[in-house]
C-alpha cells in the first residue's frame, strides 16, 4: 500500500498590521527602466479565463474578470496570453489586427477605474502553433494518414502483403491491432494519431513554420504597438511554457537553418522580436518577458540555460523578467478523443502550477529559479527586476523572498483568483479576512477543458439574484468577503 502523502502546512507567519505593511518590502515602490513606477512589488501574472468571444474580442465577462482583480489593487496585473497571429484557438483574446484595439482599451479603462489608478496593466503577447484535437482512430487512418513505401515495407515484416490501392491500404492498417503501430508508423505519426497533430518550430519542411523568423518580429511589434494604442502600461512577451517563442529558446530546438541548435541560434528569434518591439514602441513603454527557469522535461533547457538566456535578454534593455517553470507539451497526458492535448497535465505541468498534494507541496517551490537567475544577472551588472511565481500566498513568505534578494516582485496567480482583494487586505491590516487558495487546481482543470475559469471557493458564498453565473451555474466573479 502506498504511504499516505503528508500534507504540507499552509505558509502562515501571520498578517501585517497596516503600519507593518507600509514599512514592508512587499509594499515598497519600484521604478522600471522605462520610468514606469510600480506602487509595490505585488503582481498578478497572466491567467487565461476563456471568456473572450469566439473571435477573440473583449466581452463583458472579460471586463468583469480584470476589473475584479484590479479592485484588490495589485501593483501589476498582466492580461492573459493574447494572440499576435490569426491562429485558430477558442475564446482567447486576440491582438493581431487593429480592430481589437477598441475592445482592449475597455480593459484598460476598467482596471484604471477599479484600482483608482494604482494597478499598472501589462498584456502578455503570445504566439502559438496550430494544434488539432485527438482524432478517432478510423478518421486518422482514412483522412490524415499518408501511406508511403516504408509503411508497405513494415507491413511485409508482419507477413502482410500491402494492397496497391491507397484506400485499401489505409483499411488494412486500420484493421491491425494497435500494438503493431509502433512498428508501422513513425514516432511523429504515432503522436499525431494518439495526441492530435501539432506543429513544431522544427517543422522546417512546412513553409509557414520555416518563415516564422521572418514573420514574428513584425507580428509581435505590431501587437505591442496596438497594446500601446489601447493604453496598456506595457507588454510581457510570452517566452515561457509550450508556445512558439519558448520552443525556439528550448534545447529541443534542433533547427539547422540558423534559428536553432546552438544557444546563439535558439536566441536569435527571441532577440529579434525584442528588438522589433522596442524599436516600435520606444523606450518609455515597458517591455518585459516571461521565461522558463527550467523546462522540466527530459532533454529540455535547464536552469543553467535559463541563466544564459536571461543575460542575453537583459542586454537588450528589457524592463523585467518574469520566471515560470515547465508547462510543456512534451510530457503532457494523452487527451481523450475529440479533445486537445493540454501542456499542464504532465510532470512539467505540475512544476508550472504546483498543487497541495504533491511531495513537498506547492509553496514557493520555483523561487530558487528566479533567485539564481537574479543573482546571475546582478553578478553581470544587470539590474532588471525579476518576478518569482509558484505557490506564493503569504505575507511572510513573500517578504522573505524580497528581503533575501531572491526576486524583486512576487506574483500570485491562484491566490489572487481565490481572493482578488487579498493584496489590499494585507496592505490595510485585514489579512485575517483573506480567502486562502487551497492549491488543488480545480481552476486549472477548468482551463484544461476550455471552460470559463472560476474558483471553487467562490461558490461557498450564497449567490443572490444579481450574481453572474456560468452556463453550469458557477459564480463568474469573486464574491466580496463576508464573515
Ligand atoms: C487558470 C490559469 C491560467 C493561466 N494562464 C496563463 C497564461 O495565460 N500565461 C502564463 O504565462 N501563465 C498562465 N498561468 C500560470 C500562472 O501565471 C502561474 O505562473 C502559475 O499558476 C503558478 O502560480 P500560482 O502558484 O500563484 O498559481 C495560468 C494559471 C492558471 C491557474
Ligand atoms: S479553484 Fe482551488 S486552486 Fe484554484 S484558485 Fe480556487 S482554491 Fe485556488
Amino acid at each position: 500500500m502506498k504511504p499516505a502523502q503528508e500534507r504540507v502546512p499552509m505558509p502562515d507567519g501571520g498578517w501585517p498590521t497596516a503600519e507593518a505593511a507600509a514599512e514592508s518590502r512587499l509594499f515598497a515602490p519600484l521604478t522600471l527602466r522605462s520610468g514606469l513606477q510600480l506602487a509595490a512589488r505585488t503582481w498578478v501574472p497572466a491567467m487565461v479565463p476563456w471568456r473572450a468571444s469566439a473571435e477573440g474580442e473583449v466581452t463583458d465577462d472579460v471586463l468583469d474578470w480584470y476589473g475584479r482583480f484590479a479592485e484588490g489593487e495589485p501593483a501589476v496585473l498582466v492580461v492573459e496570453a493574447t494572440g499576435v497571429r490569426a491562429v485558430a484557438s477558442g475564446p482567447l483574446l486576440r491582438i493581431h489586427e487593429d480592430r481589437f484595439v477598441a475592445g482592449l482599451s475597455r480593459i484598460v479603462d476598467r482596471v484604471r477605474a477599479a484600482s483608482c489608478g494604482r494597478t499598472k496593466l501589462f498584456i502578455q503577447l503570445i504566439d502559438f502553433l496550430p494544434l488539432k484535437r485527438r482524432p478517432e482512430r478510423a478518421t486518422w487512418y482514412r483522412r490524415f494518414f499518408r501511406p508511403e513505401e516504408r509503411h508497405r515495407a513494415a507491413l511485409r515484416t508482419l507477413g502482410i502483403e500491402p494492397p496497391s490501392d491507397l484506400a485499401a491500404l489505409r483499411e488494412t492498417m486500420l484493421q491491425l491491432a494497435e500494438s503493431h503501430e509502433p512498428v508501422l508508423l513513425s514516432p511523429r505519426e504515432l503522436e499525431d494519431l494518439r495526441f492530435g497533430a501539432r506543429e513544431r518550430v522544427t517543422d522546417t519542411w512546412n513553409p509557414v513554420v520555416r518563415d516564422l523568423p521572418r514573420i514574428l518580429p513584425d507580428a509581435f511589434a505590431a501587437a505591442a504597438r496596438r497594446a500601446q494604442r489601447a493604453g496598456f502600461d506595457g507588454v510581457e512577451l510570452h517566452y515561457a511554457h509550450a508556445y512558439t517563442m519558448a520552443s525556439f529558446l528550448s534545447r529541443t530546438n534542433t533547427r539547422e537553418d540558423g534559428w536553432g541548435a546552438s544557444v546563439e541560434g535558439r536566441l536569435k528569434l527571441p532577440l529579434a522580436v525584442i528588438e522589433a518591439v522596442q524599436r516600435t514602441v520606444g523606450g518609455a513603454f515597458t517591455v518585459g518577458a516571461r521565461i522558463l527557469g527550467d523546462e522540466a522535461i527530459p532533454g529540455g533547457s535547464t536552469l543553467e540555460d535559463a541563466c544564459e538566456i536571461a543575460v542575453a535578454l537583459a542586454r537588450t534593455g528589457l524592463d523585467f523578467l518574469s520566471v515560470s517553470r515547465g508547462g510543456k507539451f512534451d510530457d503532457a497526458r494523452q487527451p481523450r478523443v475529440g479533445e486537445a492535448v493540454y501542456p499542464y497535465t504532465g510532470q512539467s505541468g505540475l512544476a508550472c502550477m504546483p498543487v497541495m498534494h504533491m511531495p513537498g507541496g506547492p509553496f514557493g517551490r520555483n523561487v530558487h529559479l528566479a533567485a539564481r537567475i537574479r543573482s546571475t544577472l546582478r553578478a553581470q551588472g544587470f539590474q532588471l527586476p525579476v518576478v518569482a511565481a509558484g505557490g506564493l500566498c503569504s505575507f511572510e513568505q513573500m517578504e522573505e523572498i524580497l528581503s533575501g534578494g531572491e526576486a524583486d516582485c512576487v506574483a500570485a496567480a491562484r491566490q489572487s483568483l481565490a481572493d482578488p482583494d487579498w493584496w489590499k487586505k494585507m496592505r490595510s491590516g485585514r489579512g485575517h479576512e483573506i480567502r486562502r487558495c487551497s492549491f488543488t487546481s480545480y481552476c486549472e482543470g477548468l482551463d484544461q477543458r476550455h471552460k470559463q475559469v472560476t474558483c471553487r471557493l467562490w461558490d461557498r458564498t450564497r449567490p443572490d439574484e444579481s450574481t453572474r453565473r456560468s452556463d453550469d451555474g458557477r459564480r463568474l466573479v469573486a464574491p466580496p468577503f463576508t464573515v
